[in-house]
């Protein structure tokens, strides 16, 4: 009886055990993409990273990138960005007004935040991932230098970066056709 008693208590704690497990393997995804810090300048190997958690307090003026949207009407923003802020929080952060922009709050479900990049930028950029990619081929006005803002990370060398935010916007959920309203 005891040992049964006893059994059925270590059966238990194993199954709590089991399931806190697996909710470490499997977190909850957070809404957004979190960024890797990093002094890297592309083409050199001379790094250090960290994530951007581990980056306390207000940054100082080294972590500090300005960055240029050109909006679909136009008008030129200037945003002072965070190193390690996607370019989605930039413009959620510093309340730019773009249109439509990052519906899905960064979580690779709408393309409305499509950005595109001049040419020597694009390049540098990180790889892109297969579901950006996936996600990208539904934008609107699709060009060979196109990602999606939500899911890259700004870093030191991004300084004085300007960036086109498209004439027009799609989001599968709710189809925008900012840039035809503008045109009117
Ligand atoms: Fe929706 Fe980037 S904000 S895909």
């Amino acid at each position: 009886m005891i040992a049964q008693g006893v059994s059925g208590l270590l059966r238990s704690l194993l199954n709590g055990l089991s399931a806190t497990k697996s909710h470490l393997i499997y977190p909850h995804r957070a809404a957004g993409r979190h960024c890797k810090l990093t002094t890297q300048v592309p083409g050199r190997d001379l790094s250090t990273t960290k994530t951007l958690q581990e980056a306390p307090g207000e940054p100082s003026s080294a972590e500090q990138v300005t960055v240029h949207f050109i909006n679909r009407d136009g008008e030129k923003l200037t945003a002072t960005a965070k190193e390690g802020e996607t370019l989605l929080q930039v413009v959620v952060n510093q309340n730019l007004g773009i249109d439509g922009f990052g519906a899905c709050e960064g979580t690779l479900a709408c393309s409305t935040c499509h950005l595109i990049f001049e040419k020597d930028i694009f390049q540098k950029l990180d790889a892109i991932s297969d579901e950006e990619m996936d996600m990208l081929d539904l934008a609107y006005g699709l060009t060979e230098r196109s990602r999606l803002g939500c899911q890259v990370c700004v870093k030191k060398w991004m300084d004085g970066l300007t960036v086109q935010v498209p004439m027009e916007v799609s989001d599968i959920r709710k189809e925008l056709e900012v840039g035809n309203q503008n045109k009117q």
